[in-house]
């Protein structure tokens, strides 16, 4: 280990959303990837609970991806498309509009999910505006709602730590209440029966608070991951949806997480039957092998941008130097292929339910709150250790990374997992057994111990 860490100069890689002092005192250094593991530099094999960051959907490296950004490299490593073009680029888009919901059929791309998110607030805002309702300017989001780390994300977003060191960031931006209720619906499998009501707020709370038509936009995730897997009560969506359209208000989707089969179909929309106006997605949408966002609108909303413009004149003041870069134009072609020719989404939906029983298997383990699942995502939340919150699961995260060859991911003191769409039956056995055998040892850790 001391070898290792005298080789590598980890001093000035600030690293993000990382404690830097304890992870540079003993990194976990992944080196290579290939499917369902990474490799560790101490050369260990490291089954994949998470996707990278919820994002290799398709497992890692994988080789229809890979020659795919080898071959774009060569051919055409940038084009700007700025009053130009690459064919790739619109390629892509139309393989994007191909699965989208129907009517959902027109598509910004950007970097990554952050962009996404403030590529769709701007995008919501001007378009109220271009129809010449103006007053539209509040958009409304959720608490322990993430939505990237832009101003405009951490606005609308509901985590206290994201937000509380960069001052009052938008304004005229407010938050329904989260739906997580562990005490009426703890362990429930798939979907929450209790809390759709709280939807209702919209409209009781926030809308009759503002006034309805002051408002351009409400943004949610369909399943909130960052903060822990909280799903929405049965219902609850539907509800949102309604109160939407009674209101003439956008309801935008942040499937940054939940788009291209993580609940077993291409997108949260899908899978709920509710179609907002806007899908926001990255991570999965080039199988993260290459930054790409992207948002997907519905034609309406491009067709009043494109009236309402003068002719001749750009309609839309925004777009990114590496907008449809053509690596990630390639990576996201190759991707949807890979999707396509797998049947990823098809075998995400089928594997679910073994997903679910091994997940609910840990149920009754020591320190074991609540366990909360969906298609192939779960959270395990943990009770903390008082005065010290996030110390008991992050004891598990490094237990499953050095002593069991597992990577989870927590969040609090909620272990929240979303393994690539190819793992298979052992590997779900191997990462809940994993998990399973760590929490069964919590029992005899001193809490002292715990940092
Ligand atoms: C729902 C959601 N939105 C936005 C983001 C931000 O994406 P990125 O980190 O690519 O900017 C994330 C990242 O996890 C996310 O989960």
């Amino acid at each position: 280990m001391k070898d290792r860490i005298a080789m590598l100069n980890t001093e000035h890689f600030w690293m993000p959303f990382t404690a830097n002092r304890q992870f540079k005192e003993k990194p976990r250094m992944l080196v290579s990837g290939e499917g369902m593991y990474y490799t560790s530099d101490d050369g260990r094999k490291i089954l994949d609970g998470t996707a990278g960051l919820w994002c290799s959907n398709a497992g890692h490296s994988h080789p229809k991806i890979v020659a795919a950004i080898q071959q774009q490299a060569v051919q055409l490593d940038y084009a700007p498309v700025f009053q130009m073009g690459h064919p790739k680029a619109f390629e892509a888009a139309t393989a994007l509009a191909a699965i989208a919901p129907e009517g959902l059929n027109r598509v910004f791309f950007c970097n990554d999910g952050s962009e996404s998110v403030d590529t769709a607030l701007k995008l919501a805002l001007a378009y109220h505006r271009m129809r010449g309702d103006g007053l539209r300017t509040r958009l409304i989001g959720r608490e322990r709602g993430y939505h990237g780390v832009g101003f405009g994300g951490i606005a609308v977003g509901g985590i206290a730590g994201n937000r509380k060191h960069f001052g009052p960031t938008l304004p005229g931006v407010d938050h329904l209440r989260h739906p997580l209720d562990i005490a009426k619906n703890a362990f429930s499998r798939g979907l929450p029966e209790h809390g759709a009501a709280l939807a209702d707020e919209l409209e009781h709370r926030m809308l009759a608070l503002h006034d309805p038509t002051t408002v351009a936009a409400v943004i949610v995730e369909p399943l909130q991951g960052s903060t822990g897997v909280i799903l929405p009560p049965k219902g609850y969506l539907q509800k949102l949806r309604a109160i939407c359209d009674k209101y003439g208000i956008l309801l935008i989707f942040d499937e940054v997480i939940t788009g291209f089969g993580r609940l077993g179909t291409p997108f949260a929309a899908d899978f709920f039957g509710v179609v907002p106006d806007m899908i926001l997605c990255a991570k999965g949408l080039t199988n993260a092998a290459v930054p790409m966002g992207a948002v997907i609108v519905r034609q309406d909303i491009y067709d009043t941008f494109m009236q309402a413009a003068p002719e001749g004149m750009i309609e839309f003041f925004h777009g990114y130097t590496y907008t449809a870069h053509p690596l990630a134009c390639a990576a996201m072609l190759a991707t949807m292929e890979v999707y396509r020719e797998e049947q990823l989404f098809e075998r995400a939906a089928a594997m679910s339910p073994y997903f679910e029983d091994a997940a609910h298997s840990l149920k009754g383990l020591p320190f074991v709150k609540d366990i909360r699942n969906l298609g192939l995502v779960c959270g395990i939340e943990l009770e903390s250790i008082p005065g010290k919150p996030t110390a008991r699961a992050f004891d598990v995260f490094q237990k499953c990374f050095w002593d069991k060859g597992v990577l989870i991911r927590t969040t609090g003191d909620i272990i929240a997992l979303s393994p690539p769409l190819i793992i298979d039956k052992a590997q779900i056995d191997a990462l809940f057994g994993a998990i399973g055998d760590i929490l069964k040892q919590q029992k005899t850790v001193p809490e002292a111990a715990l940092a």
